[in-house]
């Protein structure tokens, strides 16, 4: 069976956009590939997180991955730093990973104008350490944004790069899969854009109602349809996406119909959405209510990940470890 690894960076709760881009993505590869996802604690350390907020946020995405449906009978979902070889196998890459190219990647250059005073050797070997990752499994593809590209082509060319310093055919060159590409985009609340954490236009798996409503409510609209059939202007247009992805056809249907008519009440779509939204986050959000409260429950999943884990990579680094040259 192909193998499938991917990193999730612990920034915070999921969203919608997070639900319908990765998150979908993944579940469905579990039933296809043998999966390996994992918390990317490590990664995390270049912007020096506190220690309770990597704790809590390791915590908070196992629950939330688990309750939107990684089910750790058939994924394994483990917690980066756990699985200690990853360490030796980033330690090689990075003697074959040159300043030059490691400075000329768009992420690092951006994160040295974004924040100067800390711009550490992490951030500068972010791609090895990601390399390592998926290298030391063997991964055929990796589930990725688009804006991973640059890093994944790093995690190819050093693939390349070690088979050639010691004349083997050893690691293979990881394909990217782009899970944004296919996925429906989920739109932001502000009127513009796509939903995104950064944006604040977010509606988070974890809100409660009385928060899905409100944001809802919010909404970016205009004074409405000014004649019968008329193209929407993109707030609109992204409350009625935002509907078709949530609410069953007919619901849609009706109040498409009533814009076509001018006679469509914003207040009353927006109602409406906000109730299927509910709808739709409620079983999530009461999985990740349960999940959250059963820490037991999660250490065991994130060991089992990790011994799954750690089979792979032991068997990898032991072969490096010849390969190099090393007992
Ligand atoms: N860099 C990825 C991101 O920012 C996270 C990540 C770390 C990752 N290691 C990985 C993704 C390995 C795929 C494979 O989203």
């Amino acid at each position: 069976m192909q193998k499938v690894v991917s990193g999730i960076r612990p920034t915070g709760n999921l969203h919608l956009g997070n639900y319908f881009g990765a998150v979908k993505s993944f579940v469905q590869m579990q039933n296809e590939y043998d999966c390996l996802f994992f918390i990317a604690d490590w990664h995390s350390l270049t912007t020096h997180p506190k220690p309770e907020n990597i704790r809590r946020s390791t915590r908070t995405i196992l629950a939330e991955y688990l309750a939107c449906g990684i089910d750790p009978d058939k994924a394994a979902i483990y917690v980066q730093s756990d699985v200690k070889q990853v360490l030796e196998l980033y330690l090689y890459l990075n003697m074959n990973a040159y300043l030059g190219e490691l400075e000329r990647v768009t992420s690092f250059k951006e994160k040295v104008r974004k924040q100067p005073d800390n711009v550490n050797a992490g951030l500068l070997t972010y791609p090895s350490l990601m390399a390592a990752d998926i290298l030391m499994h063997k991964a055929d593809k990796v589930p990725v944004g688009k804006d991973q590209e640059q890093n994944m082509e790093m995690a190819r060319l050093f693939a390349r790069r070690f088979n050639r310093i010691y004349e083997v055919e050893y690691f293979k060159e990881p394909e990217s899969f782009h899970f944004n590409q296919k996925a429906v985009k989920v739109p932001g609340l502000d009127g513009s854009g796509k939903m995104g954490k950064s944006e604040g236009n977010a509606i988070y798996l974890c809100d409660d109602e009385a928060t899905i409503r409100k944001k809802v409510m919010r909404a970016v609209t205009d004074s409405g349809p000014t004649e019968p059939n008329q193209q929407k202007p993109e707030p609109i247009q992204n409350l009625f996406t935002l509907m078709e992805i949530v609410s069953a056809p007919d619901t849609y249907n009706f109040f498409n119909d009533q814009y076509n008519n001018m006679a469509i009440r914003y207040g009353d779509m927006k109602k409406q959405l906000a109730a299927d939204i509910n709808d739709f986050c409620a079983p999530i959000r009461e999985r990740i209510l349960a999940y959250s409260a059963d820490e037991e429950y999660l250490a065991k999943v994130a060991r089992l990940g990790a011994e799954k884990a750690a089979e792979s990579a032991q068997k990898t680094i032991e072969e490096v470890r010849h390969i190099i040259g090393f007992r």
